[in-house]
């Protein structure tokens, strides 16, 4: 496994790769970005992950001074997973160059966490698309955990013509059924215990055909959960809100536990 700092000294490595897969972290790995890695891997190819807690898309000082940093226990775990390449930049590194491309925002970034977390779409699209600049992969490998970030990542590169693909991985979850996540690490026992209530809560509401969304974040807030930022059905083809379940559509929930903001879809 090839570790770099500097972009060039990286660049000059993967010139004639022309087979990554590219695997983007913001680090603290759990079993998540271990599948997505596993994914990578057995495909053929390089597979280049990157660990770059990226400011632009925080739209709170304090989250992002708090986000989970581990990096000696990341390096670990991508060595075993047998990483060829791991990129982890500085802030001067990224955010110092003109992208050719710019950034293309879908309006699907002004809905759900779009509208709770003010810039955090634009973050993440301009540090993705300097990574895509960067690195010039084959595919990208993302969660559907963070669906509407998947989403607007695919959106941007068919609007932009890169040619990169998309390859969109299964949620992982824990055996208490809470969505793998680096911010679960600053949840306490008690709030893991909600958070596990509040899925399991979801998946069997999820059977019912019809829903009363007030109802359920009642219901959600009796578990302990401190604040719901948003509870809705959206489509999964289309992005738009439902009113009613049905085989195309998922629940999408964003809830705080203390300080803790907790993002899923079921
Ligand atoms: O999902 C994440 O960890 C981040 O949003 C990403 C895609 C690495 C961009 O910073």
């Amino acid at each position: 496994m090839k570790i770099f700092k500097s972009k060039q000294k990286l660049q000059k490595e993967i010139l004639y790769e022309k087979n990554i897969s590219f695997v983007p972290t913001m680090g603290s790995l759990h079993k998540g970005h271990e599948f997505l890695i596993k994914k990578s891997k057995k495909i053929g190819g390089k597979t280049l992950v990157t660990i770059f807690v990226n400011p632009k898309q925080f739209n709170k000082k304090s989250d992002y001074n708090n986000y989970p940093r581990n990096i000696k226990n990341d390096l670990i775990l991508l060595k075993r997973l047998k990483v060829n390449f791991v990129y982890i930049p500085n802030k001067r590194e990224i955010f110092s160059f003109k992208p050719n491309k710019s950034v293309f925002l879908d309006k699907v970034s002004k809905k759900l966490c779009g509208q709770f977390r003010k810039g955090h779409f634009e973050g993440v699209l301009d540090v993705v698309n300097r990574f895509l600049e960067i690195l010039n992969p084959k595919r990208i490998y993302l969660g559907k955990k963070d669906f509407q970030q998947l989403y607007l990542i695919k959106k941007h590169i068919q609007k932009r013509k890169i040619k990169t693909k998309v390859i969109a991985c299964k949620t992982i979850r824990e055996i208490n059924g809470v969505a793998c996540s680096s911010r679960n690490k600053r949840l306490n026992k008690k709030q893991l215990r909600i958070a596990s209530q509040v899925y399991k809560f979801l998946f069997k509401i999820k059977k019912k055909s019809k829903l009363n969304l007030n109802i359920l974040k009642r219901k959600i807030l009796r578990f302990g959960v401190n604040k719901i930022d948003y509870l809705e059905i959206y489509n999964v083809e289309s992005f738009r809100k439902g009113l009613k379940l049905n085989t195309n559509t998922n629940i999408f929930v964003s809830y705080h536990l203390g300080k803790v903001r907790l993002i899923d879809n079921i």
